[in-house]
């Protein structure tokens, strides 16, 4: 799991500038994914960059599983932990495949820079390829996919590293409406036959009611609100949140239909 106790992140040196991350406290349990929802410069990718370590907070404290399984991890305080000691992968939203590498050697990759023989290293790729149903694509290059199957790629990419935590910052905004429901559909399965631990941004209110477990609205770097996907929707605590679900009015069809099919 991971959890956040009070973390705050100002850039550079300037004290009177304002907070890009404004004492925030989540946890995404084992197993489970939580959303960061909110508009541009909310601060949701700052957020998921510090857990991946990639950043370091001003203040407050990260801590997080050090292994995958729910039997054998220890909760460690991570805060001054580098990127390459936390076991975390990260999903872009342009994927940043190699372009010269096949999509069995994209997915490989990461698991010849850490010493894994060749032959279990093929074997893994294929296994994490087959979950994300891309089979058959192996010697393809990347100019030679759709742009699902190249976001499948990613995301083998990181499933194949096996790691305690994965993180997507908004994964699915290059495609087009129809691919981008069926990928989050996938995302959400995935998550949940592999019991993934998932921290995931979106400014998509849609996306983030049909992937989450839990959500947490985001409002110039605080938190607006958390709570599950019933609980924000339906009992919206401050106008914020309201005008934000407001500007969603017209796919409320596609809310009342999740909330019914929730119960
Ligand atoms: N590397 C950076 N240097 C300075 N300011 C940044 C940097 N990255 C983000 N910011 C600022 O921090 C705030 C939050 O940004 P970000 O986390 O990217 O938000 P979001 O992902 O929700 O759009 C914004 O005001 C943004 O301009
Ligand atoms: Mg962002």
């Amino acid at each position: 799991m991971i959890e956040f106790k009070s973390v705050s992140k100002r850039y550079g040196d300037n004290k009177a500038a304002a907070l890009a991350v404004d004492n925030i406290s989540f946890t995404v349990p084992t197993g489970t994914l939580t959303t960061l929802l909110g508009p541009s410069g909310c601060g949701k990718t700052t957020t998921l960059r510090m857990i991946a370590g990639l950043e370091s907070p001003t203040g407050g404290e990260i801590w997080m599983a050090s292994k995958q399984g729910q039997s054998e991890s220890v909760i460690e305080n991570v805060t001054h932990r580098a990127a390459h000691e936390r076991n975390v992968s990260l999903v872009f939203q342009n994927y940043a495949l190699f372009p010269h590498m096949s999509v069995l050697a994209n997915v490989s990759y990461g698991l010849k820079m850490t010493n894994v023989k060749k032959a279990d290293a093929k074997a893994r790729a294929t296994l994490a390829l087959k979950n994300v149903g891309l089979v058959g694509f192996d010697d393809r290059l990347p100019s030679e996919l759709s742009g699902g199957q190249q976001q499948r790629v990613a995301l083998a990419r990181a499933l194949v590293l096996e790691p305690a935590v994965l993180l997507f910052d908004e994964p699915l905004s290059n495609l087009d409406a129809q691919l981008r429901r069926a990928m989050r559909e996938e995302i959400r399965h995935l998550q949940q036959r592999l019991k993934l631990t998932v921290a995931y941004v979106t400014h998509d209110l849609v996306e983030a009611l049909a992937v989450s477990d839990h959500i947490v609205v985001m409002d110039k770097g605080a938190i607006a609100q958390q709570g599950t996907p019933q609980e924000v929707f339906e009992q919206p605590k401050s106008e914020y949140v309201k005008n934000f679900l407001g500007e969603a009015a017209l796919l409320r069809d596609d809310i009342d239909r999740f909330l019914k099919w929730q119960k």
